[in-house]
């Protein structure tokens, strides 16, 4: 039987383009969008069209490329963003507005210096107004990680009521702990009538490096659409990681749950956004850094080298990386080592092995990595010729 599906909500070019000094083209968001697209993600969240000029012309050159995906627009619950952000989509073949307010203490009253009365009558106004453009409308509470559950549920029913299609719970500031989110969505599910006529959605930020788990957390709990970014880019400490999530439900069958993503293409969409946003992956990134796959002590090595199960949960083909490396370092064991003179072309005996494995150690205690030209070197030392 198939598994229920995940909607992933890619937000790479709104809420990860917040992050300080990334600013893309429309150039270079139209190459994105065409490759989101393409990896198969839901929602394109193209961009805030009332923001500048500039960011209403990439929704609108968004909308016009976009070939599968549904592409949203971000909006206040303000009549002129709204108005806005339909004429943005005007072209696009699945038009979604986003639209929402702030529905904690802290915002209504530090924001909006508001009443809860009046924030659910800006709500539903907003909702009802962005259903006269499209059908789909999704409405973010903004902090309803730190919003009462009680409130949020008036204000997600009130909603729901005035024709919102998803509910967005944003855990804003990345407050909440996983099993607080979690609890926050089943809640909602159990608790605001008409739920059944709405996709709750998980949108968490990484503040405290819990949005990955707290997305997991709201699906388990009944959510059926993650908002995340390309390497988990965003404001502050960024969003949820797109590539996280989608490997955590495809390794995991017991949670029933799969997402449309091709997930070959991960490595490369991660490389592609990572260069053009001038945002360096960290190294030990999961699923896509530039460690994710690498192995440099001698006891995980040996391990992999006879069975690649034995210290990675992941095929690295299925994410788009060409093969698991092995990193030769001074706490690499023989067995690396023969392993990759092999790769270069000597065959060694165990003599041989024992005898140059000596001359590696030197070589690697004077350098942090031996790449395959020193491998080459301590053959030469060695007087060891390639095998082919
Ligand atoms: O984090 C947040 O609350 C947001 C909303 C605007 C959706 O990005
Ligand atoms: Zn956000």
């Amino acid at each position: 039987m198939s598994k229920e599906k995940v909607q992933i909500f890619d937000t790479t070019l709104r809420d990860g383009e917040q992050v300080p000094g990334c600013k893309l083209n429309t150039k270079q968001k139209l190459v994105i969008a065409e490759r989101l697209d393409e990896l198969g993600v839901d929602v394109i969240e193209a961009g805030f069209p009332i923001s500048s000029p500039g960011d209403f012309t990439s929704v609108v050159e968004i909308a016009k490329i976009v070939k599968n995906a549904t592409v949203c627009g971000l909006t206040r619950a303000v009549k002129k963003d709204i108005e806005v952000a339909a004429e943005a989509l005007k072209f696009a073949k699945r038009p979604r507005i986003h639209t929402g307010i702030g529905t904690s203490d802290s915002h209504i009253t530090h924001k909006f210096k508001a009443t809860r009365e009046e924030i659910i009558e800006r709500a539903v106004s907003a909702v009802a107004y962005a259903r006269t453009f499209v059908d789909d409308v999704e409405f973010y509470a903004e902090d309803a990680g730190r919003t009462d559950n009680e409130f949020l549920a008036q204000v997600c029913e009130a909603v729901v009521a005035a024709g919102a299609t998803v509910l967005n719970i944003p855990d804003t500031t990345g407050y909440c702990l996983p099993e607080e989110y979690g609890a926050k969505i089943k809640y909602l599910r159990d608790n605001v009538k008409g739920i059944e006529k709405a996709t709750l959605s998980c949108h968490c930020h990484n503040d405290l490096g819990l949005a990955t788990a707290n997305s997991i957390a709201g699906v388990i709990n009944g959510a059926r659409q993650i908002e995340c970014t390309i390497n988990g880019i965003g404001e502050r400490a960024g969003n949820t990681s797109l590539e996280e999530v989608v490997m955590i439900l495809r390794q995991h069958p017991t949670l029933d749950l799969d997402t449309n993503i091709n997930s070959r293409l991960l490595y490369s969409t991660s490389r592609m956004v990572s260069e053009s946003m001038g945002m360096p992956v960290q190294p030990n990134k999961a699923i896509v850094g530039a460690n994710a796959f690498a192995h440099s002590s001698g006891i995980h090595q040996d391990g992999v080298i006879k069975n690649r199960e034995t210290y990675e949960i992941i095929d690295p083909a299925d994410v788009g990386v060409t093969e698991s490396a092995i990193v030769l370092t001074a706490r690499s064991g023989r067995a690396a080592l023969a392993y990759r003179a092999k790769k270069v072309g000597y065959e060694l005996t165990k003599l041989q092995l024992d005898v140059v494995y000596q001359e590696f150690l030197k070589f690697a205690d004077r350098k942090k990595e031996v790449i395959d030209q020193d491998i080459h070197e301590i053959m030469h030392v060695c007087k060891i010729t390639e095998a082919r």
